[in-house]
């Protein structure tokens, strides 16, 4: 068979997970060129960055055609729900990644709770909203904690679990009312709290093929002990021992070739990564929620702990032509802890020069999220979650005593960061 020739390729992000599919870019023998937009100060020492607004398809197409891309590598969902998928396979370019229509897995937690009822996938009962009244008197013959959620995008931040009527009912105004997420709060859905131990399922689709990546468990509040507001996930690792193997069997059975087939049945080309929010409940695995992309940071820990070429399997999904196969993983386990500016995940503060150690210990990286070169050089924070610094170890206390050592080298003004990443499995494994 005619092998096509090497790709020059485009990733479409500017966080430490683009970071580190750039990364998989560079060590990839399938990759003629690589190119980014906007991508970060960190990614421009590897790479060309471009600027680009990547939310609007036309102007991606556009730089695609200037630059003569072959595969588009999709980062975030704000792209995907935006269509970009769409308007490039229709010119004729090759891009990972769900088209709209699958989008709205993430796009809209009410169409995704609707997905879940109809195709009979475990998941936490719900019913959805769009004002306060109704809302309070449902709460009002409900049990505590109850889980709010604004239907649209809210970059993570759109779930509030109240423990009593009073704050459901504040953040149902806020939501409802007051618009603090937009749109995106037009809906609100009012789910059972599901108790729990969270993991996150990445999985490469192919339609009704897929690859499941190694469970990874992310850290989403953002102070240690699982304390505080939300954020994007300030560390993660993998393997994790949540999911057992009978675990992982009931997650594929109960889980994951329904959702495959009900997308198929529901006329829904699914073709890119699927990331599956589970809890695993005392009843077994149950969804939390889906998202059409790479998780951020788990991104960073499993690109690395792939022996398999990613893009190679990236690009077959985008052609519509991968077979599952068992995808060869390193050995040992990989963790990430995130360094995130002052404020986050509040309002945050940029830039804030940052110094970097000149010399990283063997197996540890550190990749960029928020961060940027200003003119003369200089790198200043420019994001919430600043920097990762990934490492590698034959086990995971290895891994955490490698990433533990580098974060205090990094220095910039209001850094924080968790120290009990990876500390549930460390327990689990019986060392800490
Ligand atoms: P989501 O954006 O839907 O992933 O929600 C963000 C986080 O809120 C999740 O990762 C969970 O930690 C928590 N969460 C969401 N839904 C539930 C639920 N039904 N029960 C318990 N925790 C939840
Ligand atoms: N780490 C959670 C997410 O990417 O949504």
């Amino acid at each position: 068979m005619e092998t096509p020739d090497k790709l020059h390729v485009l990733i479409l992000g500017s966080g430490g997970r683009e970071h580190a599919l750039l990364k998989a870019c560079l060590r990839s023998a399938r990759v003629a060129s690589v190119k980014v937009a906007p991508g970060n100060g960190g990614m421009a020492l590897e790479a060309e960055c471009l600027a680009c607004n990547i939310s609007r398809p036309s102007e991606v197409l556009e730089l695609v055609r200037k630059l003569s891309i072959d595969l588009v590598l999709v980062g975030p969902e704000v792209p995907l729900a935006a269509g970009v998928v769409d308007v490039l396979e229709d010119a004729g370019v090759l891009a990972y990644g769900p088209r709209a229509a699958g989008a709205q897995l993430e796009a809209s937690k009410v169409f995704t709770k609707n997905f879940l009822v109809r195709h009979k996938i475990p998941t936490a009962d719900a019913a959805s909203f769009t004002s306060v009244a109704p809302a309070m008197e449902y709460l009002a013959q409900r049990p505590f904690p109850a889980v709010l959620k604004a239907s649209g995008l809210a970059a993570g931040k759109g779930v509030v679990i109240a423990q009593n009527l009073n704050e459901a009912e504040i953040a149902l105004r806020e939501m409802l009312e007051a618009k603090i997420f937009g749109t995106s709060g037009d809906e609100v859905l009012i789910e059972e709290f599901m108790q729990g131990e969270e993991a996150s399922i990445m999985l490469m689709v192919c339609r009704e093929q897929y690859l499941m990546l190694p469970p990874s468990q992310d850290h989403k509040r953002v102070g240690e002990g699982d304390t505080g507001p939300n954020t994007g996930g300030m560390g993660a690792y993998s393997p994790t021992g949540v999911v057992t193997s009978e675990i992982e069997t009931r997650i594929r059975k109960e889980i994951i070739e329904p959702t495959l087939r009900g997308l198929i049945s529901d006329g829904i080309d699914y073709r890119g990564t699927l990331y599956v929010g589970i809890m695993v409940t005392d009843l077994g695995p149950r969804v939390v929620e889906f998202n059409v992309r790479f998780g951020d940071p788990e991104c960073q820990v499993l690109m690395p702990s792939m022996e398999t070429d990613p893009v190679e399997i990236m690009e077959s999904i985008a052609r519509g032509t991968f077979r599952a196969a068992d995808v060869r993983l390193r050995p040992g386990a990989t963790l990430i802890v995130v360094l995130a500016a002052h404020g986050y995940p509040a309002a945050v503060r940029i830039g804030d020069a940052i110094e970097l150690p000149s010399q990283l210990p063997e197996g540890v990286d550190i990749l960029h999220g928020g961060t940027q070169r200003q003119p003369n050089g200089a790198l200043v924070t420019s994001g919430g979650r600043v920097l990762g610094i990934v490492a590698h170890g034959a086990t995971l206390a290895e891994a955490a005593q490698k990433a533990y050592t580098v974060a205090p080298l990094v220095r910039f003004a209001g850094c924080h960061y968790r120290r009990d990443i990876g500390a549930r499995q460390l327990r689990r494994d019986g060392v800490a």
